[in-house]
């Protein structure tokens, strides 16, 4: 699978959805249903926040064939450049956050889930906007392939965005923070878009942090955001309500943390044939 921290940090993860149709791999497939699940739970006149990822660029071809397709009518706050243009692509209305206000539901990836739906987001380097959406929505759902799902959070690394200014001394300063944490490593990376630092959407740059294992998510989310020059951690805690996982057979579990229901559905994915050819 084409993955990784750098991979991710570009445009390229659209590369990763044309690649199915020389090989619809069951990660892809796996991931386009969980897409098409949340699509079809999005109502005609909502307002809804769409997520980065290639994940969530299924969610967003998915809402545009039903816009296309059963003239669903809704208004999309995306959450990064390369949704915004991707959802303009298939027709949908995008606008601004600050003119929708809030959203009824936000669907967005997730790089790991824990069994709280506690999760790491920012492999795109898009989290900030991605909190800030998703916190302004009545709910939000994530979509993504089963091997998001972990027993403990860490293992990929935690994404935070930092300014430019005094970044080093900012990566200082958490890497001495870290040394007080419930953290299995203590390594941070400067992520690069090949041989230069990564900018996200607000011209900021992204450490990656290589924990291992996060004993404590929360604290350690509270903690990271009061160091000086950091602007948001990808450690998204308490804001997801229910997640959309698919499988490469196509079965999808829809879990909801608010009422403890869990259940269970298997896609035709032929249906996905049309899609499919599209790219
Ligand atoms: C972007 C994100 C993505 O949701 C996350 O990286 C998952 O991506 P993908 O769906 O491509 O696996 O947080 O900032």
């Amino acid at each position: 699978m084409l993955s990784g921290v750098t991979y991710r940090a570009s445009n390229l993860y659209l590369l990763e959805t044309l690649n199915m149709t020389s090989d619809l791999s069951p990660i892809v497939q796996a991931k386009y249903a969980a897409a098409k699940t949340a699509a079809d739970m999005v109502q005609d006149g909502m307002k809804v926040g769409l997520g980065t990822g290639s994940t969530a660029a299924w969610l967003v071809r998915c809402l545009g064939d039903r816009v296309r397709d059963q003239g669903l009518k809704i208004w999309a706050v995306p959450t990064s450049t390369r949704t915004a243009v991707l959802a303009r692509e298939v027709g949908i209305n995008v606008i601004p956050l600050d003119e929708a206000k809030w959203l009824d539901m936000t669907i967005d990836g997730a790089d790991e889930i824990d069994s709280e739906l506690n999760l790491i987001k920012g492999g795109g380097g898009a989290h900030l906007q991605e909190k800030i959406v998703a916190t302004a929505s009545d709910q939000m759902v994530v979509i993504a392939d089963a091997g998001k799902v972990v027993d403990a959070l860490g293992t990929f690394p935690l994404p935070v965005e930092v300014l430019h200014f005094g970044w080093r001394t900012s990566q200082m300063l958490i890497e001495e923070t870290l040394v007080s944490m419930d953290v299995l490593g203590r390594k941070t990376s400067l992520r690069m878009a090949g041989d230069r630092p990564f900018v996200t959407d607000e011209g900021n740059h992204v450490l990656d942090l290589h924990l291992n294992r996060i004993g404590n998510p929360r604290q350690l989310a509270l903690v990271l955001n009061q160091i000086p020059g950091v602007v948001e951690n990808g450690l998204f805690i308490d804001i997801c309500d229910r997640v959309v996982i698919g499988h490469g057979d196509g079965r999808v579990v829809v879990r909801d943390i608010t009422t403890g229901t869990e259940t269970s559905s298997t896609m035709d994915l032929d249906e996905g044939d049309n899609l499919f050819s599209d790219l």
